[in-house]
């Protein structure tokens, strides 16, 4: 069975989860059920990124240890992804005994090849990126562009990064594999960056005069390894290295890093370096993904409009929340959460076009079939357009073009209620024309069986109750891995529909937004 690797970034602890860190998780959600789907055996994984001083001061701030406020926030963490449905095999924490282990493993093996060496660092420090940062790099106020807040003078004897021995073969890895981070613009940023001369080694390490809460380097009680190295490696800890060679044998390399556009100098230059470094293949694909604003404002603690992900959940249901960031914002782009227009596309999308398809064909089903699926096999444009739809699809979920994707779903969806809405079946039901009748209901019917399949990555309890709906009784999210034809002509004549009521409740005026 061949397999998929898929990562998201591990989320800092230092606050509890925003809309934005729940964008990226379902993301590699709405891939890995994707392959899943497909008959693919899929590794995902995600998790929190525990160390480091912005974390450890959040802790001091909450009058906790580091260990109980990591505890308790890494909990909220998975309590948002069980809510949002996210479906990872593993999560990791950066604190977990074998990953500190592995962290130093990794150490100590490039130490021994030369690749990590000491040295004096002088500089600058931003807590906020947890960066080593440039005086070119700041504002007129001699503050972080990111943070906004001045970074720290450092001057330390640490450990460096020998990044200027790969930064030619980071270069050739990009022209051999072009697809390997993406998207596009992103990657030319990379190449940039990769000619910048001021791209030199970098620290690894931190002192423990300015860092305490870390992974000590193996032998030197003095030093703490840099939160990046730590966080970088958990890709690979996480799958066995070193422990379980099987494991990592079979899942290594990444078939993709899903990362925020502000991270990705540390995934498409650090980690693969490092990865060389190392003796170890490095990763098929980075995507930098684009950031979510809250109604066109960047997310921050001193806006207030930091979004409570299970907030939105407990209000509206996890499927309302996967379909929204997906449908409206090109994945390589920035996009934008507002209430209003959330509440305006749900409702428009899943509870009149899909779920009303579903709810008037069941209706009458029920009223004028017994609850059958009636026997025929019409010939029409809409009924080949649907067993069509996947190929459009697939091609859109490959590219990880998941607006488009739902985009071809739902035009095929608005079809059928207008080719409903034409050939008025209920009319032609009632008047006895039972063959033309049931033709339209079938097609239609094949229509929405088509739609449950390919949504189902992003709104996997609506796929679901629409199948269910729809009278079979297996597993939506395993029915992939037959072969596409299967699925043709899969509506069976004598199956009994089961009309529970509508599939998709409107979401009605909205009661506050789901802020903390
Ligand atoms: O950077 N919209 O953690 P983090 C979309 N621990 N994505 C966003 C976002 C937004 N508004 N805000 C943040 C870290 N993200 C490191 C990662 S990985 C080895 C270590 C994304 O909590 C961000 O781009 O600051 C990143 O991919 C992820 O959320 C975690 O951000
Ligand atoms: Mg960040």
């Amino acid at each position: 069975m061949e397999k998929f690797y898929v990562t998201t970034a591990i989320d800092y602890v230092n606050a509890t989860p925003h809309i934005g860190h729940a964008y990226e998780k379902i993301a590699a959600d709405i891939v890995a059920r994707y392959h899943r789907m497909h008959g693919k055996d899929v590794f995902f994984m995600t998790g929190v990124d525990e160390h480091g001083s912005k974390v450890e001061k959040s802790a001091h701030d909450a009058g906790k240890t580091p260990r109980q406020f990591c505890d308790e926030m890494s909990a909220k963490f998975k309590l948002a992804w069980q809510k949002l449905n996210i479906s990872y095999d593993h999560f990791i924490r950066t604190t977990d005994d074998y990953h500190e282990k592995a962290v130093q493993a990794l150490f100590s093996k490039l130490l021994e090849n030369g690749d990590i060496y000491k040295g004096t660092y002088s500089g600058l420090y931003c807590e906020g990126c947890e960066d080593f940062v440039r005086e070119r790099d700041l504002d007129e106020n001699g503050n972080c562009h990111n943070h906004l807040k001045p970074p720290k003078k450092v001057e330390e004897d640490n450990y460096f990064f020998r990044l200027t021995k790969y930064k030619e073969k980071i270069k050739s890895w990009l022209a051999k594999c072009p697809g390997a981070v993406r998207p596009e613009g992103r990657k030319r940023e990379i190449l940039r960056q990769l000619d910048d001369p001021d791209l030199t080694d970098f620290s690894v390490t931190r002192s423990r005069s300015s860092l305490t809460w870390g992974v000590p380097v193996p032998g030197a009680e003095d030093q703490v390894i840099y939160v990046w190295i730590d966080a970088l490696s958990n890709y690979i800890t996480g799958i066995g290295y070193p422990h379980d060679p099987e494991k990592f044998k079979r899942y290594w390399p990444a078939d993709l890093h899903l990362i925020g556009k502000d991270i990705n100098k540390f995934h498409s230059i650090y980690w693969p370096s490092m990865l060389m470094a190392a003796g170890i293949e490095v990763p098929r694909q980075v995507f930098a993904h684009g950031f979510i604003t809250v109604n066109g404002q960047k997310i921050s603690k001193s806006l207030g409009n930091v979004i409570d992900p299970v907030a939105l959940v407990d209000q509206y249901g996890a499927d309302a929340v996967r379909f929204y960031l997906f449908a409206s914002t090109p994945f390589d782009n920035d996009g934008d959460f507002s209430e209003n227009v959330f509440i305006d596309k749900v409702n428009a999308e899943l509870a009149n076009n899909v779920g009303n398809l579903l709810n008037r064909n069941m209706t009458l089903l029920d009223k004028y079939c017994n609850g059958i699926v009636p026997n025929c096999n019409p010939e029409h444009t809409l009924r080949s357009q649907a067993n069509a739809i996947h190929v459009e699809v697939n091609k859109h979920m490959e590219e990880l073009e998941f607006a488009k994707a739902l985009d071809a779903i739902l035009a095929l969806s608005d079809e059928a209620n207008k080719y409903f809405h034409d050939e008025q079946p209920w009319t032609l039901l009632k008047e006895g024309k039972q063959k033309e009748g049931e033709e339209v209901l079938y097609t239609c019917l094949e229509v929405l069986r088509r739609v449950a399949m390919n949504i189902y990555p992003f709104t996997p309890k609506l796929a679901a109750d629409i199948w269910y709906q729809l009278g079979y009784d297996d597993d939506i999210a395993v029915i992939g891995d037959r072969k596409d034809d299967d699925f043709l002509d899969k509506i069976q004549p004598g199956l009994k529909v089961r009309n529970t009521g509508p599939v998709f409740k409107r979401i009605e005026a909205a009661e506050g937004c789901a802020k903390k």
